[in-house]
């Protein structure tokens, strides 16, 4: 096998998002508010990227950046900033980069966006795709040819959902699973696409379907089955206080990659995952709320709980001797002191 490939292999749409907080009150056409917060900085697959490469994994995205500040902005934090692989993105010459702007009101936000279809498809940017470890994708009802080239070069294919617009459920989707290691749904998705009414109910109609069976729960945690090993796993959330939870589907399924990459046991895996998303929900922003080795690391260290403490203890041996410097969070302005 090539040492030198990626282990994560990744493409998507990316985002600059700006997220506001501290409105006070919701927006009316034809006032000004000043907001007492805010957090910006790369998104969309930003987020599972960022996330993995700060867990040491050799990271590569596909993606296409504006031919603009924010586009600039984004390709020097992701690949200076955060060492990710950008050979396969392209810029696209005369065109903007896609801007989100979040309006967070109470436990809500409003988005607003500006942006275009990239001029080149997922397909164009991957061409014959590279052998990875893995590659971590969002299945569409339309699928893409790329995967099914990755899948038959080696590589372990970890695949995601989202929200269904047209509330269809398409169980063709599922099809795609035949090309998959790995499935890590929410439970709403999880089932509407197999039809159930429950999360364990979802989750065994997917391990008939594919070799590691994932389903995401929320504040409630995460339950897995995986085949292979015929290990089953369900272990509880973080408890901890939302600030934004934004990407937290995306950095538990990048913590996923990473412990399975390292050979751990089910629960280990899915107790990272739960943890790694659990810190990332207390930052703003999807990206730059990954907690990384750092951050894993630093709750450990600080981790008083005698039954987390044992819950968690095999971390004492997969925590790497180092675990570099500290990761650089969304710039956030501190909410305004009241006078
Ligand atoms: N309120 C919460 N408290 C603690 N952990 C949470 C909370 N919400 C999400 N998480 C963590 O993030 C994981 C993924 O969340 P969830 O199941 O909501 O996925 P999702 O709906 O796909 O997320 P996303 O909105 O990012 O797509 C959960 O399994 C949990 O570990
Ligand atoms: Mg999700």
């Amino acid at each position: 096998m090539d040492d030198d490939r990626p282990d994560v292999l990744l493409t998507g749409l990316l985002f600059y998002d700006l997220v506001l907080t501290g409105l006070g009150k919701p927006p009316t056409p034809g006032e000004e508010i000043w907001t007492a917060g805010m957090g910006c900085g790369p998104g969309g697959i930003a987020n599972l990227a960022v996330a993995a490469s700060r867990f040491g994994l050799r990271t590569s995205l596909a993606t296409v950046f504006g031919d603009d500040f924010y586009g600039e902005y984004c390709r020097d934090v992701l690949r200076d900033q955060e060492d990710i692989d950008l050979s396969l993105s392209r810029t696209a010459e005369g065109r903007p980069t896609a801007v989100t702007v979040a309006l967070a009101h109470g436990t809500d936000r409003a988005l607003v966006t500006h942006g275009q279809e990239p001029p080149y498809s997922q397909d164009a940017l991957m061409g014959d795709p590279p052998e990875a470890r893995t590659a971590l994708v969002h299945l569409e009802a339309e699928p893409r040819a790329w995967l099914a080239k990755a899948a038959a070069n080696g590589t372990r294919v970890y695949a995601d959902v989202g929200w269904d617009p047209t509330q269809q459920w398409s169980t063709d989707l599922l099809d795609q699973l035949s090309l998959c290691h790995a499935f890590l749904p929410n439970e709403t998705e999880a089932m509407a696409y197999t039809r159930t009414d429950s999360a364990r109910a979802a989750l065994g109609a997917l391990s008939e379907l594919v070799p590691v069976a994932v389903v995401t729960r929320g504040g409630d945690g995460a339950t897995a089955v995986d085949q292979t090993t015929g290990e089953y796993a369900e272990v509880p959330a973080l408890d901890v206080d939302v600030l934004d939870a934004t990407g937290a589907g995306d950095v538990f399924g990048a913590s996923f990659v990473a412990a399975s990459l390292g050979g751990w046991p089910l629960h280990e895996r899915l107790r990272f995952a739960v943890l790694a998303a659990g810190l990332s929900v207390q930052r703003h922003g999807g990206a730059l709320a990954a907690p990384g080795w750092y951050g894993v690391d630093r709750w450990w260290r600080s981790l008083a709980d005698p039954e987390l403490r044992k819950a968690y203890g095999f971390l004492a041996d997969r925590l790497p001797a180092d675990v570099g410097p500290p990761v650089r969070h969304a710039p956030v302005t501190p909410p305004a002191r009241h006078h």
